[in-house]
C-alpha cells in the first residue's frame, strides 16, 4: 500500500511520520533500494513526491518508532512485525481538549428543540467513531448542561465527567468512558450565554413579530452548542433535526431534507416526546454529507424568506422589510463569480452556494459556512461592492472549507489563501484596478497591525503559537494580508501560469483534509524545486514583521489616491473633479492613508464637502469617525453613538471603541464609550460583547 508521509522536523525524533502506519509496515523505496533516513539532513529536503498516486488521508500516528526509509522520489511501505507502542497522550490543538490517543468522531446526529422563551436548546447528540473504542474520549464543551451520556442501543448510562474548572479559552472538557463502543449519546442543553448563539427578541428583528436565533462557530464556539472535538483537525459529517415553532423557518449550512410535523420517538432523549410533538411545532431536517471542521456548523431560525438569484444560489434573509429585494439586486452577479472560481481553483464541490443576510448584529462581514454563506447586511450598499465579501466567502469554498487549517496556529492557510483567491476573482469580475485598490487597502491594514502588535510580535507571524490565547482576542489582518503577500510573492517568483497550476494541484491534493504550515511548505518545495533558494520561506512563515520582499500594489488609481492623501497632510483638500468617480473603496483607501491624527478643522472641512460621517458605506463612515475621534474632534459623537448602536460587526466596533478609550486625557470619551456599551450590549452577539469588554477592560 502507498501512503503519503509528512516529515516534521519539530516532532522528530518521536514522531517523524504523521501518516497512518499500520502495525506491521515499514518503509521501502520505490525502486527497491532502501536507505535509512539520515537525520537531521533529510528533514530539510523536499523528500516526498506528492504526485505519486498517494492515498493521502492523514490518520493519527500509531507508532512511536517507525522504521522509515526514504528516497528522493517516493515512499513505500512493507511489513514490519514490530508491535506498536501506544503513543502518549497529547493535545493535538492548543484550543481543544481533543487528545491524540483518542479516536476522532466521524459523524454527529443532532436533535435540537428550540425553546425561545428561555433562549436555550434542549438537545441530544449521537457521536459515531469509525471503530469501537474502549477507554476515555475527551470532548470540548462550554456553557452546556450535560444531563446524561448513554449507550444508544441499551440506553444504559455511561460514566462521564465534566471538568469542574473552566479554562478561560477552552472551556470545559467532557470525558466519556467507553467500553468497546463506536457510538454514544449525549443528552444536554445549551444556556442563554452559549457564545456561538445570538438570540434576538422580536423587537430586535426587522419584522418585530417573531424571534430569531443564529450561530457563529468560528473560531472555537461550536462547543457551546454541542459537545464535540472542536478542532479543525477533526472533520465530521452530521445530520440534524431542528424542532422549531411552526411560524418560523430553519436554514443550515447543510442540505435541507424535509420540513414536516414532529414524529413520536425522534426526540432521541433531547426532551420529552410530548414536548417534541407539542402543538404548533415543526421539524426541519438537514444533512451534511461532506466532512467539515466543526467551526463550519451553522444554522439560523426565524421568519426567513428567500429569492432565487442564480442557478445554484438563493439569497435568504428576514422575510419582512426590504432586505430581500436589495440583497437579490446586490448579489445578482454571484454565479459569474462561482464560474470564475471553478476556472481558477477547480470544481465547486458543495453543490449549492446560498447566501443568508443576517440582522445587523452579525459580528463579521461574512462567514464561509458551506452551502450557505452568512453575511452582514452592511455589505448591501446598492453599488455591487458587496461582491468583494461574497468573493471572499466563495473563495473559502476551496481554501478553508476544502483545505482547512489544522489548528488556529495555521489560520493564515485559511485566510491568506482566501484573500489571494478573493482578489483573483475580483480581478476577473471587476477588473485589475479594483483588485489593486483592495490590495492597497489590505496593505494599509497590514502596516497598522504591525503597530498594534508592536509589543506582542508573535502575532505578526504567519505561523503563530496560540497556546493559552483566545483566537478572538488576536484576530487581525496579519493572516489575511501577510498571507496574501506571501502567496503573491511566490506568484511573482514563478509567474502566474505556473502559480495557477500549483494552486489547482494544491487544492486537488489536499481537499477535505486539515493541514498545517509545514505540509504546505513541503508541498511547495516538492512542486517548485529550488523555491527555498529564491524566497526565504522560513522568514515568511516564522519571522515577525513584514519581509522586505513584500510589495505595495502598482496601479495608477492607487498611486493617485495615496498622493492625494499625502497632499491632505500639507493642507490640500481633494477637488470635486478629482473625487467625482470615487466609490466607497477609493474613499476608504484615501482615509486609511491619512495620518492617525489630523487637524480637527481640516477634518470638518473635508466632511462639510463630502459628507463622509453620514456615508451609507460603513467602511467609509467608520474610517472617518475613527479619524475624527483620534484627532480629538467631538463634532461627530452622535454619529459614533448611532453607528455603535445600529451595527454589531466587529470590524466597526473594534476601531471605534478603541479610538474612544485608547490613550490618555480621554476621560469624556471613556465615559461616553462605557455608556454606549452599557446601552448597546444586549444587541451585540456574545462574541462581540466579549471583544468590546476586553477592549474596555484594557483601557479603563
Ligand atoms: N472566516 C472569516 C470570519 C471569521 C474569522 C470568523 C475568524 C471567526 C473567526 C471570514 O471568511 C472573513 O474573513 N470575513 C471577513 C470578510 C472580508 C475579508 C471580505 C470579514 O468578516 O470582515
Ligand atoms: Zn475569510
Amino acid at each position: 500500500m502507498l501512503l503519503s508521509l509528512y516529515l516534521q522536523k519539530r516532532q522528530f525524533p518521536l514522531y517523524p511520520v504523521k501518516s497512518p502506519l499500520p502495525p506491521n509496515l515499514k518503509l521501502q523505496s520505490k525502486s527497491g533500494q532502501i536507505r535509512p533516513l539520515t537525520l537531521p539532513q533529510d528533514l530539510y529536503d523536499p523528500l516526498i513526491d506528492y504526485k505519486s498516486n498517494i492515498d493521502s488521508h492523514t490518520l493519527p500516528l500509531k507508532c512511536s518508532k517507525p522504521a522509515a526509509y526514504v528516497t528522493t522520489h517516493s515512499l513505500y511501505l512493507s511489513c514490519n512485525p514490530n508491535p506498536l507502542t501506544p503513543p502518549p497522550m497529547a493535545p493535538i490543538d492548543p484550543h481543544s481538549f481533543t487528545d491524540s490517543s483518542h479516536p476522532l468522531a466521524t459523524h454527529i446526529s443532532l436533535s435540537l428543540y428550540f425553546d425561545f422563551s428561555s433562549s436555550t436548546i434542549l438537545a441530544s447528540a449521537l457521536l459515531s467513531l469509525s471503530s469501537p473504542h474502549s477507554g476515555p474520549i475527551s470532548l470540548d464543551a462550554r456553557s452546556l448542561s450535560i444531563s446524561a451520556v448513554l449507550n444508544p442501543q441499551t440506553l444504559s448510562p455511561l460514566p462521564f465527567s465534566l471538568s469542574s474548572t473552566t479554562d478561560p479559552v477552552k472551556g470545559q472538557s467532557l470525558t466519556v468512558s467507553l467500553s468497546n463502543l463506536s457510538q454514544f449519546l449525549i443528552v444536554f442543553s445549551t444556556s442563554p450565554s452559549s457564545s456561538a448563539l445570538q438570540w434576538l427578541s422580536p423587537p430586535q428583528t426587522f419584522g418585530k413579530t417573531f424571534p430569531f436565533v443564529y450561530t457563529q462557530c468560528q473560531a472555537i464556539h461550536a462547543r457551546s452548542i454541542f459537545p464535540c472535538q472542536d478542532t479543525p483537525a477533526a472533520r465530521i459529517r452530521y445530520s440534524a433535526r431542528l424542532n422549531v415553532p411552526r411560524q418560523l423557518a430553519a436554514v443550515m449550512a447543510a442540505r435541507h431534507v424535509d420540513r414536516r410535523p414532529p414524529a413520536s420517538g425522534e426526540a432521541v432523549m433531547a426532551c420529552d416526546d410530548a414536548i417534541w410533538c407539542g402543538e404548533g411545532r415543526v421539524v426541519e431536517e438537514f444533512v451534511m454529507e461532506q466532512s467539515i471542521p466543526p467551526y463550519l456548523f451553522a444554522f439560523a431560525v426565524g421568519e426567513i424568506g428567500s429569492r432565487e438569484v442564480g442557478p445554484r444560489t438563493r439569497v435568504y434573509a428576514e422575510a419582512a422589510g426590504e432586505v430581500l429585494d436589495a440583497a437579490s439586486r446586490e448579489f445578482a452577479g454571484t454565479d459569474e463569480m462561482i464560474r470564475v472560481g471553478e476556472r481558477l481553483f477547480g470544481a465547486y464541490e458543495w453543490e449549492r452556494f446560498d447566501l443568508l443576510v443576517l440582522p445587523p448584529s452579525f459580528p463579521y462581514g461574512g462567514m464561509e459556512n458551506p452551502r450557505m454563506v452568512f453575511l452582514t447586511p452592511t455589505v448591501i450598499k446598492g453599488d455591487a461592492s458587496g461582491g468583494q465579501v461574497v468573493a471572499h466567502e466563495l473563495a473559502h469554498s476551496w481554501t478553508g472549507n476544502l483545505i482547512t487549517n489544522k489548528t488556529n496556529d495555521h489560520f493564515w492557510l485559511n485566510e491568506g489563501f482566501t484573500t489571494y483567491a478573493e482578489r483573483r476573482i475580483v480581478e476577473a469580475v471587476q477588473g485589475e484596478d479594483i483588485a489593486a485598490l483592495n490590495i492597497g487597502i489590505g496593505w494599509r491594514g497590514l502596516v497598522e497591525e504591525m503597530e498594534r502588535f508592536k509589543d506582542n510580535m508573535e502575532f505578526t507571524k504567519l505561523k503563530t503559537n496560540q497556546e493559552g490565547v483566545d483566537p478572538d482576542d488576536v484576530y487581525s489582518q496579519v493572516p489575511y494580508e501577510k498571507g496574501f503577500q506571501f502567496l503573491w510573492r511566490i506568484e511573482r517568483q514563478i509567474g502566474r501560469p505556473a502559480f495557477d497550476e500549483f494552486l489547482k494541484k494544491y487544492i486537488a491534493t489536499f481537499k477535505f483534509q486539515s493541514i498545517d504550515t509545514d505540509m504546505f511548505l513541503n508541498f511547495l518545495k516538492a512542486n517548485v524545486p529550488g523555491i527555498e533558494n529564491e524566497i526565504d520561506l522560513e522568514l515568511w512563515t516564522e519571522g515577525t514583521g513584514i519581509p522586505s520582499d513584500a510589495m505595495e500594489p502598482v496601479s495608477n488609481i492607487y498611486a493617485k489616491i495615496v498622493s492625494l492623501a499625502n497632499e491632505f497632510k500639507l493642507g490640500r483638500m481633494p477637488r470635486e473633479d478629482e473625487v467625482a468617480d470615487w466609490r466607497g473603496q477609493e474613499w476608504e483607501l484615501y482615509l486609511e492613508n491619512l495620518p492617525k491624527s489630523v487637524e480637527a478643522s481640516q477634518l470638518s472641512a473635508l466632511d462639510a464637502c463630502y459628507r463622509l460621517a453620514e456615508s451609507k458605506d460603513y467602511e467609509v463612515k467608520v474610517a472617518f469617525l475613527q479619524l475624527a475621534i483620534s484627532s480629538g474632534c467631538r463634532d461627530h459623537h452622535s454619529e459614533v453613538e448611532r453607528t455603535l448602536k445600529e451595527v454589531g460587526r466587529m470590524k466597526y466596533l473594534r476601531p471605534l471603541y478603541t479610538a474612544l478609550v485608547q490613550g490618555s486625557g480621554k476621560e469624556e470619551e471613556k465615559i461616553f464609550a462605557k455608556r454606549i456599551f452599557l446601552e448597546a450590549r444586549d444587541c451585540y452577539h456574545p462574541i462581540a460583547q466579549g471583544v468590546v469588554e476586553s477592549i474596555l477592560s484594557k483601557h479603563l
